[in-house]
């Protein structure tokens, strides 16, 4: 079972999407994929339709100490889904200081993993996505300390570049505190081949990152943005779209590794 947060603390660069539609292209191959929302807005709930003001989800979880076997909802074939739920804006100002209140997470992903190696190898979740808030106080810092691996959407223009150098010194700086290294993956979303700045930049990427930018590039693509209004993922709204083939062939790369050169 891998950990996978989708992260960036800029907000419209395609995390929530990205998380909707790699977690089903995954569970369309047959993957068993559990998503975590955890954004206080609950943008990745109401992809699936889920009322996040009216669930339990990952507040109770990360709050009250609830398990994530007990919260998670079944949302498409192998494809699960812990909602945000209404009270999860509450982790960053009400609960108390504590040497454990960047664990949470970690913890609850402990058990979840121990009663997992209990199931039948078909039932075994493969895959989690922690689908991070547009921020990078303690939520995604529980995301940090909790996920195998990151990936991280970017867009095609210079302020996503300059934002891209902040996460990375908050995440370097927590791995050389803890002694570990967090394989780190990066998504080129909402590209515009035309466009020389978008190509540029996946050039930059490339160089400050290699064999670490998967080798599909999102398209910007309107059945991406239009989707969720369906509460569908792309592969029920437009099978056939750019969007659809992009995701699926994001998933490939995930699974073989698979980098742009
Ligand atoms: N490749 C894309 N093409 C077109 N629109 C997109 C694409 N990716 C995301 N969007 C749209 O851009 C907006 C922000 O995307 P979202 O996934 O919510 O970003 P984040 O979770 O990082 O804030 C949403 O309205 C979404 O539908
Ligand atoms: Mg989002």
């Amino acid at each position: 079972m891998k950990v996978i947060a989708i992260m960036n603390q800029k907000g419209g660069v395609g995390k929530t999407t990205t998380t909707l539609n790699l977690a089903h292209a995954l569970a369309i191959q047959g993957k068993n994929v559990l998503t975590l929302d955890m954004d206080p807005q609950g943008h990745l709930s109401s992809c699936f339709a889920v009322d996040t003001y009216n669930s339990s989800g990952m507040d109770e979880v990360l709050i009250d100490d609830k398990s994530i076997q007990d919260t998670f909802l079944n949302v498409r074939e192998n494809l699960f889904l812990v909602p945000a739920g209404a009270r999860l804006g509450e982790l960053e100002t009400k609960v108390q200081e504590g040497k454990n209140k960047g664990y949470r997470l970690t913890e609850a992903l402990a058990s979840l993993k121990a009663d997992n190696s209990t199931l039948s190898k078909e039932a075994q979740l493969d895959y989690i996505f922690v689908d991070c808030p547009p921020a990078s106080g303690l939520l995604a810092m529980n995301a940090i300390l909790a996920c195998d691996e990151l990936i991280v959407p970017v867009t095609g223009d210079y302020l996503a570049l300059q934002g891209l150098s902040r996460l990375i010194k908050v995440v370097s700086h927590i791995e050389q505190t803890l002694q570990r290294s967090t394989k780190k993956w990066f998504v080129l979303t909402r590209f515009q081949k035309q466009r020389k700045l978008a190509n540029q930049i996946r050039e930059k990427m490339v160089g400050y990152f290699p064999n670490q930018v998967f080798e599909t590039a999102i398209r910007e693509n309107v059945s991406l943005a239009e989707s969720p209004g369906f509460s569908k993922t792309i592969f029920e709204y437009k099978p056939k779209s750019n969007g659809a083939e992009d995701y699926q062939n994001l998933a490939i790369d995930l699974l073989e590794q698979r980098t742009f050169h």
